[in-house]
């Protein structure tokens, strides 16, 4: 006989799943009702979930272990078997993604723009798997069974019929929604879209799309073959089967996921960009040099790269459109990008994509420009 609670309807065991369905992962937490901790799981971190009177459950659901076991079992019994991956820009994160993608076995068509573009990207990923075979941590067979993996293409729409599309072209909001629009008309039913976004909203960019439910962030780190995490952004119409789906990709690349609402910026940018922008305000105000600022942190907070260093690797033009992303969206001045940012992107200095940012990258060495 389920609980009564008084002052509550009678428990209605037909609509007890549904409402469960509904439901953020919150089941997923520790006894004391704890996210688990960052380093453990990081992809069940989520906000706390409202929490459903028990009375709503079918008495085969009424512990919460039971209920944590059917929900995992019906999520997983949805998710879908990826084996082809469309990349959509070919730039550092693109190639880097068709990277890891190949080696873990995965079909990669890449596509972008710029022919000059795909060809760089292929000789890249190319000479990184060369390095990783050099260091034997992968076998030749498999280097030359993963670049076999991959082709390029010019035109966006021979990527619809992937499985899997990933959108790593350049941080502009209407770039990537004109690049979503067009693939449309291409796509299989059962295509995933994902963007590699680093500030811009996923509940947006999939409103524009006639897949909501199947639309999420999935953000790369940068260099992808050798950073292990992946932020998982749900869009608020993203369903639990596309959510496992991707977790299962993840675990197949062999990294780790940490799931982020999607606000701003996410978790690692809303954190990581602020900071950088906060040296180029350090250097703005002539409080310190390019050389000691970089300094001051690497040796100062055991950072392995200096802030200006990382802004140049990023690319300057990425780290502006976070930050107006940030001040735009949190409607915060706390986020207002330095103006020496926009002047360096203005003057086409973009980092090391450009060979000229707050560092001059033309010689042997790396040489700060002021
Ligand atoms: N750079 C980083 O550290 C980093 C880290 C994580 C995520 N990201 C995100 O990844 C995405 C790409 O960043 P990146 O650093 O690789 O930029 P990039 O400038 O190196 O490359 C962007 C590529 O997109 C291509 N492109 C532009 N418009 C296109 C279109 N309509 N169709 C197809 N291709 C198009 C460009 O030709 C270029 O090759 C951005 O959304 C960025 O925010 C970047």
């Amino acid at each position: 006989m389920p609980l009564r609670v008084k002052g509550l309807p009678a428990p209605d065991a037909s609509i007890a799943p549904a409402i469960f369905v509904c439901l953020p992962l919150a089941p997923m937490r520790t006894r004391a009702g704890q996210a688990q901790p960052f380093t453990q799981k990081p992809y069940r971190i989520c906000p706390p979930g409202p929490r459903i009177p028990c009375e709503f459950f079918p008495p085969c659901l009424a512990s919460r272990r039971a209920r944590r076991i059917w929900f995992r079992r019906t999520a997983e019994g949805r998710s879908m078997d990826i084996q082809s991956v469309g990349i959509v820009g070919a730039g550092q994160m693109g190639s880097g993604i068709a990277h890891v993608f190949a080696l873990a076995g995965f079909d990669v068509l890449m596509t972008d723009i710029s022919e000059d573009s795909l060809a760089k990207a292929l000789s890249q990923i190319d000479r990184n798997i060369e390095r990783q075979v050099l260091r034997g941590k992968v076998a030749p067979e498999a280097k030359a069974a993963a670049m076999a993996r991959i082709r390029t293409t010019l035109r966006l729409a021979d990527t619809g019929p992937c499985d899997l599309i990933i959108e790593a072209a350049t941080e502009r909001e209407t770039v990537k929604q004109a690049i979503f629009e067009d693939l449309l008309p291409h796509l299989k039913p059962h295509t995933i879209l994902t963007s590699n976004t680093s500030s811009i909203s996923i509940t947006r960019l999939a409103s524009r799309t006639d897949r909501p439910e199947k639309f999420m962030g999935f953000h790369f780190m940068n260099p992808v073959p050798v950073m292990q995490l992946v932020e998982l952004i749900r869009g608020i119409a993203t369903d639990a089967a596309t959510y496992q789906t991707l977790l299962g990709v993840v675990e197949k690349l062999g990294k780790t996921a940490a799931s982020a609402e999607d606000f701003p910026a996410f978790i690692v940018n809303r954190i990581l960009m602020p900071m950088i922008n906060e040296a180029v305000y350090t250097l703005y105000e002539g409080v310190g040099s390019v050389k000691s600022i970089d300094e001051s942190l690497k040796l100062g907070a055991n950072h392995p790269m200096g802030p200006l260093e990382l802004a140049d690797f990023i690319g300057l033009d990425t780290c502006l459109a976070i930050m107006n992303v940030l001040h735009d969206g949190l409607a915060d001045t706390k986020y207002r990008p330095c103006p020496l940012l926009t002047k360096y992107v203005e003057a086409g200095w973009l980092g090391r994509k450009t060979e000229r940012g707050f560092y001059d990258y033309r010689g042997p060495v790396p040489v700060p420009t002021r």
